[in-house]
């Protein structure tokens, strides 16, 4: 079963809490936080105190902390401690990748990883057993309403046959043309910002939008 997941880079930040209230009264299955620190991407978003606020805005909705930052074992505490209930990890943000998985869960989240569009399958291996999800980023991390890289689907089924078990998540211009190929290629997980908060129909009819487009 495919699940929506707004991710906030993108929403009308003077009014996040009603943007967030919308998504999920759309049926969003999560949210997305897209943190960055301005060294792993040249782009500076939000911190912990983000998190509480989506959480208070929305205190049912699953809340994943993708952490687009270097070392962020620095953080992982703090944003398991804000409410995230899932810290999404860069495999190329740190050299203790093992520890700061295990980090996550002992913080209470759940962990997940995110391979950037250059970085091998391959990677993943030794930490499957680890984690319950991998994001597939399906742009380079940064901004919010970039093209989709046209060959992440192929890299999906990649990762499908490595690891049969994981949800696959994908990020980045994901939207109602390319959901279809992302899904048939194995992901079970959408975040997408610009196609939801960005939709000319409004929130609802962006999630809508994304979910007929999977539908088939
Ligand atoms: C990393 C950001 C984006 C965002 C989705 O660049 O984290 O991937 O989540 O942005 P859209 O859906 O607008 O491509």
């Amino acid at each position: 079963m495919i699940r929506v997941v707004p991710s906030i880079l993108s929403a009308d930040l003077t009014r996040l809490g009603e943007q967030v209230r919308e998504a999920v009264a759309a049926g969003a299955d999560r949210i997305q936080v897209d943190v960055m620190d301005g060294h792993f991407v040249p782009n500076l978003t939000f911190g912990p105190g983000v998190v509480e606020a989506v959480r208070r805005a929305a205190p049912s909705i699953p809340i994943e902390a993708h952490l687009m930052v270097e070392r962020p074992e620095q953080f992982v505490r703090d944003f398991a401690a804000a409410g995230a209930d899932y810290v999404l990890v860069q495999v190329e943000s740190t050299y203790s990748l093992y520890r700061t998985v295990h980090a996550i869960a002992e913080a209470g989240s759940r962990p997940g990883l995110v391979l950037n569009p250059a970085t091998p399958v391959e990677t993943l291996r030794e930490l499957v057993p680890y984690v319950e999800m991998v994001n597939v980023m399906t742009v380079e991390p940064g901004f919010g309403g970039q093209r989709f890289i046209a060959t992440s689907p192929e890299k999906i089924r990649r990762v499908r046959e490595l690891a049969p078990r994981l949800e696959i998540e994908v990020d980045g211009g994901i939207d109602e043309h390319t959901a279809p190929l992302v899904a048939e290629a194995g992901a079970t997980l959408l975040v997408a910002g610009s196609s939801v908060f960005g939709h000319p129909g409004g929130v609802e009819a962006g999630i809508r939008a994304l979910r007929e487009s999977v539908a088939g």
